[in-house]
């Protein structure tokens, strides 16, 4: 069942969701060579205390950091550790905070130093795909029609939409329903209606769709070691534009 949030909850998913932007501009201002991604695990677990809320994603389903951060040919889900960022690399970070019953989630790619224009592409293309998905995140639209819009242009510019990870519905549970498919035919599934919360987050592969999942349980990889992007918000249909609730701009810090 897809719940519709009340004035009440969509307040404070508000809050929830500017700690997790917030929490992702800080992951976002580490992505730097020689710092190692345990180095953004931490800052972001201190951040998201700080602000005295808790990491969504410790702990959930046994998974054992704050951020997920994923470098080039990682699509998602990567695990935070030695590994030390160098200069060229593209870096996901995905982060959640959970505060008084709610969660906010959201994404980003982000350079590490100069990386190629291709790399830039990739990533301004998935940022892009979100952007012309929620275009059609309005009332009287159904849920593919973001999903379309995502593919449509993901694809147009030549790049590949990974299905075997999807967005979702957000709010008491990090993940409620509906899925929210990057791809699809338009025109199908719910209705969107005013009150409802869901998290877009297109995933995009520079080559094939195909992925791998690695044996630490976890990460996941394009098959054909090409770079992959990730951009995710946690929206709220209205009855006009959708609210971007981890908007980067209206981030606290
Ligand atoms: N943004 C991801 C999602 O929507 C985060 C889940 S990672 C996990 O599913 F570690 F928490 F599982
Ligand atoms: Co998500």
């Amino acid at each position: 069942m897809i719940t519709l949030k009340s004035n009440h909850e969509i307040e404070l998913m508000r809050r929830a969701g500017k700690i997790t932007a917030a929490a992702r501009a800080v992951a976002r201002e580490m992505v730097k060579p020689g710092v190692t991604t345990h180095q953004i695990d931490k800052a972001v677990f201190e951040f998201i205390q700080s602000q005295g809320a808790v990491p969504s994603f410790l702990h959930y389903n046994g998974y054992p950091a704050s951020v997920c951060v994923s470098v080039n040919d990682e699509i998602i889900h990567g695990i935070p550790g030695k590994r030390v960022l160098r200069e060229g690399d593209i870096v996901s970070v995905d982060v959640g905070a959970y505060i008084d019953g709610v969660h906010g989630d959201c994404a980003g790619t982000y350079p590490c130093g100069k990386v190629s224009d291709e790399a830039m592409d990739l990533i301004r293309v998935t940022q892009e795909s979100f952007f012309r998905g929620i275009r059609y995140a309005r009332e009287g639209y159904r849920l593919s029609d973001i999903s379309h819009a995502i593919q449509e242009y993901a694809e147009s510019h030549g790049y590949s939409i990974v299905r075997e990870y999807v967005g979702h519905g957000i709010g008491h549970r990090m993940h409620e329903p509906p899925e929210v498919p990057n791809y699809g035919k338009p025109g199908h599934g719910p209705r969107l209606l005013r009150g409802m919360t869901i998290a877009v987050e297109p995933m995009v592969n520079a080559g094939t769709a195909s992925i791998i999942q690695m044996s630490d349980g976890w990460t996941v990889k394009t098959a054909d070691g090409k770079n992959a992007a990730h951009y995710e918000n946690t929206i709220l249909i209205t009855d006009g534009e959708p609210e971007i609730l981890t908007d980067p701009e209206k981030s606290l810090v």
